[in-house]
């Protein structure tokens, strides 16, 4: 069977990178010009390309049909080939979350000195570099201090704060941005067409919204997907299923209950979403969520409607809108008090539903 996806499409070339652009362009620069540090350092959050450029890098670096000027590697040599499989002897990853690096920095410190094996370069990338020890931040930090000329190293982090400054220092730092919902949608529409995927806007839509911007966990969510619904159109509710999320129509009938101050029917709405063996936390974030987006449409119109953060369809936003006319602003904003509100103590409730049951009898008691 196939790879998973996030293997299957990481980049083989610098075209293919979405966002962090001037970091791209700095390192095609650096490759093309021939001008290089010895250290790179690459912060930012996960999923965000941190991994699939060092090894680009790498690959770029020790392509040995490269022509000069340029900075594509070939994709078909055989210093390629061995980095794009992982079977490179002059490409070195080192994961500091895993082993803390102890034995790795020693082995490291040992091995630098020879030469590469094949290679122009021994590349080093070290991941989670913050999760170094002590004692290894120290080796590393002695190592590229007096680095022998052809050894590069790049290290990657989530965490920059963790870092010792005296390594920072040592590094030309390059912080990678998270990708906004827009670049990973895109992305995953790049994938969805290689794989015969069809798959509705709307769907793709919500997978951003769940990945938080990580393209890896987006692309995950995309393979699973895949994997489950063997259908000829994936759509939204196919989504909602997989994803456990209850779905924007609860919370829109909700809503029309409490428009009507109709306590009852909100409350046996809740009991019905709660006995169909819904995630209610859950289900309290998709109500806020919405009462956000009808809150925003209150005051700023369409000019405050972002489909890519609330999640909405034309569909349902027309519906959204509709009620939104009905309440006033201040409804709007009691609303959002009381379930924000509701959804701090159903933390501590003995009774799960019970702090939204009276947030909705409080709301429909007012007069
Ligand atoms: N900027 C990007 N452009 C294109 N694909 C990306 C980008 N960032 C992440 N990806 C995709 O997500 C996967 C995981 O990315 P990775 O580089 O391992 O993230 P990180 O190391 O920052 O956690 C990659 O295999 C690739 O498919
Ligand atoms: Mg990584
Ligand atoms: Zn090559």
């Amino acid at each position: 069977m196939s790879k998973v996806f996030y293997r299957k499409y990481r980049p083989k070339f610098f075209q293919e990178i979405i966002a962090q652009e001037h970091i791209v362009k700095t390192l095609t620069n650096a490759l093309a010009s021939d001008i290089l540090s010895q250290g790179y350092l690459f912060s930012g959050p996960r999923g965000s390309g941190k991994t699939t450029i060092a090894r680009l890098f790498a690959k770029s670096l020790n392509c040995t049909d490269r022509a000069k000027g340029k900075f594509e590697p070939c994709d078909k040599c055989s210093s390629c080939l061995e980095i794009n499989d992982s079977r490179s002897i002059d490409l070195i990853e080192i994961d500091a979350a895993s082993h803390r690096g102890i034995d790795e920095i020693r082995e490291l410190k040992e091995g630098i000195k020879f030469a590469p094996a094949k290679s122009k370069y021994k590349v080093f990338i070290i991941d989670e570099s913050h999760q170094l020890t002590k004692e290894a931040s120290n080796a590393l930090l002695k190592t590229l201090e007096e680095p022998p000329s052809h050894a590069v190293f790049i290290l990657a982090t989530t965490e920059i704060h963790k870092m010792i400054p005296t390594i920072i220092s040592r590094c030309q730092r390059f912080d990678f941005k998270r990708l906004k919902m827009a670049e990973v949608i895109k992305r995953l529409e790049i994938i969805a067409k290689k794989e015969k995927l069809q798959i509705e806007k709307p769907a793709l839509e919500l997978i951003a919204l769940s990945s938080g911007g990580s393209l890896r966990d987006a692309e995950t969510i995309l393979d699973q997907t895949a994997t489950f619904c063997s259908k000829d159109k994936i759509t939204l509710k196919d989504l909602r299923e997989l994803l456990g999320v209850v779905g924007l129509q609860k919370a829109a009938e909700l809503v029309d209950a409490l428009l009507a101050k109709d306590a009852k029917t909100a409350i046996l709405l809740l009991g019905q979403v709660f006995e169909e063996g819904n995630d209610l936390t859950q289900f309290v974030s998709e109500i806020i969520n919405y009462l956000h987006a009808s809150l925003m449409f209150k005051i700023g119109g369409e000019d405050l409607h972002n489909p890519l953060t609330d999640g909405l369809s034309d569909e349902e936003f027309g519906k959204l809108k509709g009620q939104a006319d009905k309440f006033q602003e201040g409804d709007l904003r009691k609303l959002l008090d009381l379930f924000l509100d509701a959804q701090n103590r159903m933390k501590s409730s003995p009774i799960l539903q019970l702090p939204l049951e009276l947030a909705i009898a409080e709301y429909c008691g007012i007069e």
